[in-house]
């Protein structure tokens, strides 16, 4: 990978985001000024210019336009692999309400990154597992890999997890609706419900075409209001009580930089505030709805950015509190926590999970 330019290395951390850029560039119009992507990064046309544009976001906490990225193909990034070593069933005791078992639970966008490992969190904590992906391939992939996983981490376990897949674009109703009754048949039931499907661009506003925003918010912001709705519907017909957890992002309280992102920013707002309204709107139901916002996360994605740019990282990771990005592991036990009974009075709470980044 070239090396990035001296504005990303001189200010704020750039969120994943700024690997998303691949499907974004291949969509655009020509009068569009996207993020590089080509092999070698572009020259400044001026180097005083440059120069004095460092300067000014060395020294301010500014978004900045003229951002460059080169980042790997998405198709050449490692699939996630779930997590070894979680424990289970025989591992150490615990408080009882911690405890998923029984529980049937869905995460959507779970066949790789966050919602993989969320998802086996909760496996790990006695749940079964619908698995929601556009990625139907790698989500029975990892379906089978999560058991085989629990398996061999739990010998002798009198009962093996159900894991399943299935395909669904949560930006599209009458697939959630699909993929929903189709998780009902395999399930029987549904108690729990994790938004993870999202994603994420860089781009300056002034450019960035009104067609890409709405796909962004279409898959941030309507997916997660389709698959909630649908579920909750679910459960007032079961008369239930169920927990959901909506996956927002510290950008949705701050405003990175200095990378320009404000429809995400503004998509992961409206995530944070629609689990704060669906909480009350459905607390007479008995269905809780909270929030999880993560900071910088290391997935498989950053990791092979960054692994090829240790200085980068170091600059990342001096803007957090505790000296280091998230691990995907640290998203296990809050979502555990959320989805069962020990949070049984948490309701519309927003869980940062950002190692401080956002109290600073
Ligand atoms: N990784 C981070 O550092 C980070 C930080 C804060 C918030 N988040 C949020 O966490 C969530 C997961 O991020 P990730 O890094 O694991 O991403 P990821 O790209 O690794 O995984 C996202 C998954 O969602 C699926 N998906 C995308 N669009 C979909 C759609 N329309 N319908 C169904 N599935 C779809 C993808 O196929 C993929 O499997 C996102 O909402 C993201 O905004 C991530």
């Amino acid at each position: 990978m070239p090396p990035l330019p001296p504005l990303l290395r001189a200010t704020r951390p750039l969120s994943h985001s700024l690997l998303r850029l691949r499907p974004f560039l291949s969509t655009t119009t020509t009068s569009h000024k996207p993020l590089s992507t080509s092999a070698s990064p572009r020259k400044p046309k001026a180097a005083p210019k440059t120069t004095t544009k460092t300067t000014k976001a060395k020294s301010a906490a500014r978004t900045d336009e003229s951002i460059a990225v080169t980042y790997p193909d998405p198709s050449a990034v490692p699939p996630s692999e779930p997590v070894v070593g979680a424990g289970g069933a025989h591992g150490l005791p615990t408080l009882a309400t911690f405890s998923l078992q029984g529980r049937v639970g869905v995460v959507t966008g779970g066949a790789r990154g966050l919602g993989l490992v969320m998802g086996q969190g909760m496996v790990v904590s006695g749940a079964d597992l619908a698995i929601v992906d556009l990625n139907k391939d790698e989500a029975d992939k990892q379906a089978k890999l999560i058991v085989e996983t629990f398996q061999r981490e739990n010998p002798g376990v009198e009962r093996l997890p159900r894991v399943t897949a299935h395909f669904g674009d949560v930006s599209d109703a009458a697939s959630v609706d699909k993929c929903v009754a189709e998780i009902l048949k395999a399930h029987g039931k549904i108690d729990s419900l994790v938004t993870s499907a999202g994603f994420t661009e860089n781009c300056e506003a002034t450019a960035y075409p009104i067609e890409r925003v709405r796909k962004l918010w279409g898959v941030n912001v309507d997916g997660t209001y389709l698959f909630a709705t649908a579920v909750a519907r679910h459960l007032m017909e079961r008369k239930a009580k169920g927990s959901m957890v909506f996956i927002g992002s510290m950008s949705g309280s701050i405003v990175n930089v200095p990378q320009p992102q404000a429809p995400y920013n503004a998509s992961k707002a409206a995530v944070r505030h629609l689990a704060a309204s669906l909480s009350v709107e459905w607390a007479k139901a008995g269905i809780r709805v909270n929030c999880i916002s993560p900071g910088y996360m290391l997935t498989a994605l950053t990791e092979k950015i960054l692994n090829g740019n240790p200085d980068l990282k170091s600059q990342w990771t001096s803007l957090i509190p505790q000296g280091q990005m998230g691990n995907p592991k640290d998203l296990m036990g809050p979502v555990t926590f959320l989805l069962s009974d020990a949070s049984s009075y948490v309701t519309g709470a927003d869980l940062r999970v950002d190692g401080g980044y956002t109290v600073t």
